[in-house]
């Protein structure tokens, strides 16, 4: 047994006892170091000469062995992290070079089927146009489908660049309106446009607050009966840009709400299930927050199914 002890009438009082540690023939014997904390202390006379002194040795030897595994739990929690962040880093890159390698074959074949569709190289019979549209439809799908990956992915690696500038809420409903007016046509859905007179420009990014207002009305197009209704209102709340979506549609479960937001979560709907990837919500979430904005939402359920 090794103690590292303070000489007697220099320091007298509490050692640190770290680096005071024993050895019990350890190297011999195999045995781990033993660590003790070492305290002395002098015992004086009435005239405060020293006559001797006490000495208490203290096993903290499970303290060190706690230290040690904290130590080593941050040590390995650090270095999972760094590989955590390292794999994300391989995935955006991967997936924006994937990306590029699909967008291009697949702009040919959505841009050659809308051609065939057009039927300016030549006319086509009912089966043949019927099947160019669903070459055209499948292209568009996974065109869709890229993109929101992509989006995603450059959410989460923190390298999604808002362009913003002064934008009017006019022209941003106006323009969406114009591309999900063929969606509700098909549908035969009624669209109601609501924006409160006067309001001020407001500083975002136009393509992103009209995918994010595209996919909430779209959504509320898809989950809808037939002859629904989806109504759309835009007012200013304290400064910010308020935008509410609403649909007379099949609505969600309570016990649903929470899922929605998750990337590839679909919701188990009575009748047949519209066309989907369950990226729009998860993406429009991002968005939103990107913005330093927040969503909500709200349900009563009218014919939703049962709980399974
Ligand atoms: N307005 C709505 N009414 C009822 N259910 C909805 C509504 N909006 C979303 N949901 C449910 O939430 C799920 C997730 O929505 P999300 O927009 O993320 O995916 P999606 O529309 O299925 O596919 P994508 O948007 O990627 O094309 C949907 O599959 C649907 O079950
Ligand atoms: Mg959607």
């Amino acid at each position: 047994m090794r103690a590292v002890m303070p000489p007697f009438d220099s320091s007298f009082g509490e050692i640190d006892a770290a680096s005071a540690s024993t050895s019990q023939g350890a190297s011999a014997a195999g045995q781990a170091d033993t660590c003790l904390a070492v305290s002395a202390r002098p015992l004086r006379d009435e005239r405060g000469a020293i006559r001797g002194g006490v000495i208490a040795f203290r096993d903290i030897n499970e303290r060190k062995r706690n230290q040690a595994l904290m130590e080593a739990q941050a040590s390995e929690l650090a270095r999972a992290k760094e590989r955590a962040e390292q794999e994300s880093r391989y995935k955006s890159q991967f997936l924006a070079n994937m990306s590029h390698e699909f967008r291009t074959p697949l702009n040919a074949i959505i841009g050659f089927s809308e051609l065939l569709d057009e039927q300016t190289m030549g006319p086509l019979n009912e089966r043949q146009k019927e099947f160019v549209g669903y070459v055209m439809q499948g292209g568009k799908h996974l065109l869709a489908l890229i993109n929101d990956i992509l989006d995603l992915s450059k959410v989460e690696a923190g390298r999604m660049q808002l362009s913003s500038e002064w934008v009017s809420a006019e022209q941003l409903v106006e323009d969406v309106r114009q591309t999900v007016r063929p969606l509700a046509d098909k549908q035969s859905i009624m669209l109601s446009f609501k924006v409160a007179e006067g309001l001020p420009r407001f500083f975002a990014d136009p393509m992103r607050l009209k995918q994010i207002l595209y996919n909430l009305i779209s959504n509320g197009i898809k989950f809808n009966h037939r002859h629904g209704k989806v109504s759309v209102e835009v007012q200013e709340q304290e400064g910010a840009l308020r935008m509410d979506i609403a649909d007379s549609g099949i609505g969600i479960r309570e016990e649903d709400l929470a899922r929605l937001f998750r990337e590839f979560e679909r919701i188990e709907h009575r009748g047949p299930k519209p066309e989907g990837t369950g990226l729009g919500l998860a993406l429009t979430k991002r968005l939103v927050e990107l913005h330093n904005g927040t969503i909500q939402v709200s349900s009563n359920p009218v014919w939703a199914p049962p709980s399974p």
